[in-house]
């Protein structure tokens, strides 16, 4: 495995690997701090893939100013070692100037899909996950790139940028992987307290209620919305930030559900920790 820390050299590898040996690359595009919900997409580039590259990248433009930016937890020494027992074939670890050159000035805004829900409460971190993404997928050129249905917003913005900018990869989107007490891993999980991740386990339970309300018919979105809100509300260290009830691919509020896949979001924070979750209801290729 190799550790590479240049655009270029990132590159001129992966354009090798394309045209002179002719094997297919998988991307899995992270920000570090590698838990199973990363490995599970890194397990799955590997069975699809001859080459799997994981970008390891806290990416300053998708946090607002006031975000966790600097305190986001990064090890690479811990994240390599893991990837290594992965059989991963390279890290792309660029620094920040490296992917931002001096006088950088084009971003890439998926308009429609990125000012509600996740974009509302973080104004512009949709346009720094386009642009980022944008330039990991002009750099590498994969074959495959995997993401997690963990941040379903984000997976349709990357799905229409990735279509409306015809670039040639094909989108991999795989199941949330969630502890034993029905919380989603995620790096910021490492935040909580034990008191707080204990929790905050109170989402999914929500979430799962709402699924439950649904499948015996219930049809109305303000119904399954008020079913997840007041469940919620019964852990007193739980602050909603929003709670909706939308279209799966459009993100259009839903009041009558009829037979629309439907994607039930939240984010919760517990002290300082804003987490995230999402449920979709009725899905038509039969996926979770
Ligand atoms: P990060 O939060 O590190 O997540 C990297 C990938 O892992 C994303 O596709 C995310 O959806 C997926 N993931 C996170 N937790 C997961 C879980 N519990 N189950 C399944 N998949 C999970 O998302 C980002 O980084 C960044 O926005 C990025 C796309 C890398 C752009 O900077």
């Amino acid at each position: 495995m190799e550790i590479i820390n240049r655009r270029q050299r990132m590159s001129s590898v992966s354009r090798k690997v394309r045209r002179e040996q002719d094997r297919t690359i998988g991307l899995v595009p992270t920000m570090g701090a590698l838990h199973d919900g990363h490995l599970s997409l890194v397990r799955e580039a590997r069975r699809l893939c001859d080459v799997v590259i994981v970008s390891v990248f806290v990416n300053p433009t998708q946090f607002a100013p006031g975000e966790d930016f600097e305190r986001y937890p990064r090890d690479l020494t811990k994240d390599t070692a893991v990837l290594t027992d992965y059989n991963v074939d390279y890290i792309f670890a660029p620094s920040p100037e490296e992917m931002y050159p001096k006088n950088f000035s084009t971003y890439v805004t998926v308009e429609g899909l990125s000012e509600q829900l996740e974009g509302n409460v973080r104004p512009g971190h949709f346009r720094g996950v386009a642009t980022v993404v944008t330039i990991l997928l002009n750099i590498i050129r994969p074959d495959f790139a995997f993401f997690g249905q963990k941040d379903a917003q984000q997976t349709l913005v990357i799905r229409r940028l990735v279509r409306d900018l015809a670039l040639d990869t094909e989108v991999v989107i795989l199941p949330t992987v969630r502890e034993a007490s029905g919380l989603a891993l995620s790096s910021r999980n490492a935040y909580l307290n034990e008191e707080e991740r204990h929790a905050a386990a109170i989402i999914y339970r929500a979430l799962t209620r709402a699924e439950s309300a649904y499948a015996e018919g219930e049809r109305n979105g303000t119904k399954l919305a008020g079913i997840v809100r007041s469940t919620v509300e019964t852990e007193p260290r739980a602050r909603i930030d929003y709670v909706s009830v939308t279209d799966a691919d459009t993100l259009e509020k839903l009041d009558k559900l009829n037979d629309r896949t439907v994607l039930i979001a939240v984010a919760v924070r517990f002290g300082q920790t804003r987490l995230i979750d999402n449920l979709v209801l009725n899905r038509k290729d039969g996926a979770k």
